[in-house]
């Protein structure tokens, strides 16, 4: 039986020369790739208080609302600055070359609200931990961060559990 990481296509050299791209769209367009994704992603809160899932832009939003629907609850959308209509929060964060903006509506979760964090890569850590920083500034509580690929080398996972974050990711490519 493949995995969930069997499904993952691998292409070098994108967006640049010398990176192996982790590219999800060939386990998003597998029936049982996707659904054994999310089965996987969302088992461990299953039993567990969650009030919100939060979608990191872009891959964050289709794993996001299938794990929203499959839990029952409500999907909010982190995205990059400029595209939510709303009075929104905003939080800087560090790229591989400069910086970016992610903002949340500031009404979009409450105080004490447990949230469950969703990407699809963990890679420096840098654009989970600007989602947290905005749930947090919110007075929301994140009760776990969940991804597909976790690239252990550049250090995500450390980051966040530094910052008393559970991680959750389905599988790992080492060497990057
Ligand atoms: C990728 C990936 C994660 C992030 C991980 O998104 O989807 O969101 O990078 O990197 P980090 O852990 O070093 O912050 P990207 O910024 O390429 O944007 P996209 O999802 O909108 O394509
Ligand atoms: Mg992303």
């Amino acid at each position: 039986m493949k995995t969930v990481q069997d499904y993952i296509r691998t292409i070098p050299d994108f967006p640049h020369e010398g990176i192996m791209f982790r590219d999800v769209t060939t386990l998003f367009s597998d029936p049982r790739g996707f659904r054994i994704a999310i089965d996987q992603l969302l088992h461990p809160y299953a039993g567990q208080n969650i009030d919100k899932v939060v979608g990191l832009e872009a891959r964050g939003f289709i794993l996001g609302g299938a794990i929203a629907h499959q839990l029952g609850k409500g999907f909010v959308p982190i995205r990059k600055k400029g595209k939510l209509p709303g009075k929104t929060i905003e939080q800087a964060y560090t790229l591989e070359y400069g910086e970016a903006v992610m903002e949340v509506h500031d009404d979009a979760l409450q105080a004490g609200e447990k949230v469950l964090l969703v990407d699809d890569l963990l890679a420096t850590g840098g654009t989970a931990e600007a989602g947290i920083k905005l749930i947090e500034r919110m007075g929301a509580e994140v009760v776990g961060c969940a991804f597909v690929i976790d690239l252990p080398d550049l250090g995500g996972r450390k980051k966040l559990e530094k910052m008393g974050m559970a991680v959750h990711a389905l599988c790992a490519f080492d060497g990057e």
